[in-house]
């Protein structure tokens, strides 16, 4: 499968020498946004053409549809715009954003001791496309998506995801805890292993907050919509989770069946140890076309 792949390649070990840091959650700028205005002309003779390079359909399929989707911040894609994109995503490979799989293979040393790092394809006003690559035991720790709609495909490799969202999602805190501590219902606790369907949150549920922690060297693309501003108010919160005996005080909220799937979710400061490194994106161009 690997031998087949032979486009332009994102370099994750180009990480270690480029770029500032940024942050986790997808909020690191890295400023290298592409965009090609298509302008037709008339074929001359005697005049060779430029090689034009060459941009996945399934790509350009993704791009076109997420400008269709994505109306702007304080909205939430309708149902058959999220199925539409769901199939163009679940259908994407990882040489579609130009990865060569060969950085992937267990021999492989690149990944070894390497950072989370992440690359921009494209980001506007109303959604973002954003690769995260995780070194084997790489962890993005539980953050927040506020007002977001957000899209996750796992290209390559085995993750285990943990998502919560708020019990009460237009509680702010709960009084009768400390307060930093806010209850969330577990949405997912499980192994993805590539390839498989693309994972969809929303503002409240689907499981806003999350969690990734690589078992293998992963890359997972996401779509953002709208994506991080702090200007805007969607900074990117940062949370533990404890489990729901350890603060309930046998004042029992939920039925003791149901204890397991809740959780108290603490905020914290983003952890040290979590910046994410941005790097430039080197694989197929997107062509942004004007409307
Ligand atoms: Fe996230």
């Amino acid at each position: 499968m690997e031998g087949e792949i032979s486009v332009v390649s994102v370099e994750p070990e180009a990480s270690l020498v480029r770029q500032g840091k940024g942050r986790v959650g997808h909020v690191k700028k890295v400023g290298h946004v592409r965009k090609i205005i298509s302008k037709k002309r008339k074929p001359c003779r005697g005049i060779i053409k430029q090689a034009v390079p060459r941009v996945p359909k399934a790509l350009q399929e993704l791009f076109v549809s997420c400008r269709e989707t994505f109306k702007g911040p304080g909205t939430v894609p309708l149902p058959e715009d999220v199925h539409k994109l769901c199939h163009i995503l679940d259908k994407m490979r990882p040489d579609d954003v130009g990865l060569d799989l060969r950085f992937f293979k267990p021999e492989n040393m690149i990944f070894q001791n390497a950072r989370v790092t992440s690359t921009t394809i494209y980001e506007c006003k109303n959604f973002s496309l954003c690769i995260f690559f995780l070194p084997a035991k790489g962890v993005i720790p539980l953050h927040n998506h506020p007002g977001m709609t957000v899209f996750s495909k796992l290209l390559v490799g085995k993750m285990h995801i943990k998502s919560y969202d708020w019990a009460d999602p237009d509680a702010s805190k709960n009084s009768s805890q400390p307060s930093q501590l806010r209850l969330a219902k577990l949405q997912a606790n499980r192994v993805f292993t590539a390839p498989c369907d693309t994972s969809v949150l929303y503002p409240t549920t689907g499981g806003n907050i999350h969690e990734f922690t690589a078992i293998t060297p992963s890359v997972v693309l996401d779509v953002l919509g709208p994506p991080y501003s702090q200007e805007d108010g969607r900074d990117c919160s940062f949370y533990k989770d404890h489990s729901y005996n350890a603060f309930s005080n046998g004042e029992s909220e939920v039925g003791d069946e149901e204890k397991h799937g809740y959780g108290w979710l603490e905020e914290i400061e983003m952890p040290e140890d979590s910046q994410i490194e941005g790097i430039e994106y080197r694989g197929p161009p997107i062509i942004d076309t004007i409307l």
